[in-house]
């Protein structure tokens, strides 16, 4: 079996091809996937066969697998695996229907003292009508296109970070997973050294040093300033693709453009990463 890896996109974002996960990488080759994720932000391996104990395994490859809040996806057997499904849609006390993966640009679990370094997730069932990509953003490639004065301002800001309050939280998550958590707001990643964006906004209590409501002005004047065409990458899914990327400089969203009664399915598995500094 040869690795290789192509690009699939000018932001962002890698094919890894000749890979089948169910069989025994090389050190080489598994060389070759963490660089290729590190290197190009997201890396994606098309028509995989997983079964829960081999999707583990092959996010293993990239580091060691840490809790995720949402208890209740949890899989039972494997509890490091979350089931995203559509169909599991419920409503926040005033009514909000959610749907499972947030619509708003957001790196993952930033109410961590040490959030995951990188999110993997494996496509199970897709809308049969279609729909339902996802999107990810690459915050090097951001943070390189501010003039150097906004680089500056930005450096200098520390994110106080929250659980949501959200139904779809239990209030037992809630106590164990929501300590604030402080965190710069450019972070330099700790294997390129490359300095990148680092937020998720719907986790973001305030900036230190600002009150929530100037914060919350501040960071959406910020999200509209950064997300452009030219950093920006739409995964449209195939039942089968096994997508990891790199929360450490990427934001991602889901899309909401499908019927969620016709099932999406995804599994989520983390991989425990490092103090953000
Ligand atoms: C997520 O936001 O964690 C999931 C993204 C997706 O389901 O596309």
């Amino acid at each position: 079996m040869t690795v290789s890896i192509s690009p699939i996109s000018d932001a962002l974002g890698a094919e890894a091809n000749g890979v089948d996960l169910t069989r025994p990488l090389t050190q080489a080759e598994q060389d070759v996937l963490q660089q290729a994720v590190v290197e190009n932000l997201v890396l994606v391996i098309r028509n995989q066969h997983l079964n829960p104990e081999q999707y583990l395994a092959s996010v293993r490859l990239f580091g060691d697998t840490m809790p995720q809040h949402l208890t209740e996806m949890l899989m039972k057997d494997h509890p490091e695996i979350a089931v995203l499904d559509s169909r599991n849609a419920g409503a926040d006390a005033d009514g909000t229907v959610y749907t499972t993966g947030s619509r708003d640009w957001h790196t993952d679990h930033t109410n961590h003292a040490k959030p995951p370094k990188f999110t993997a997730l494996y496509a199970i069932t897709l809308p049969k009508s279609g729909g339902g990509d996802t999107g990810f953003a690459n915050m090097r490639k951001a943070f390189d296109n501010l003039p150097p004065s906004r680089q500056a301002e930005l450096s200098a800001l520390q994110t106080i970070n929250k659980i949501e309050d959200k139904a779809y939280v239990s209030a037992a998550d809630k106590k164990k997973f929501g300590v604030l958590q402080s965190h710069p707001l450019i972070r330099t990643h700790p294997e390129t050294g490359r300095k990148a964006i680092y937020i998720h906004p719907g986790k973001v209590a305030k900036i230190e040093g600002m009150s929530e409501e100037d914060s919350k002005g501040f960071v959406d004047n910020l999200m509209d300033q950064i997300i452009q065409p030219d950093v920006t990458y739409r995964h449209k899914w195939r039942i089968g693709d096994f997508v990891i990327w790199d929360n450490r400089a990427v934001v991602h969203l889901a899309h909401r453009d499908y019927d969620p009664t016709e099932g999406r399915v995804m599994q989520r598995v983390l991989v425990q990463g490092e103090a953000p500094r």
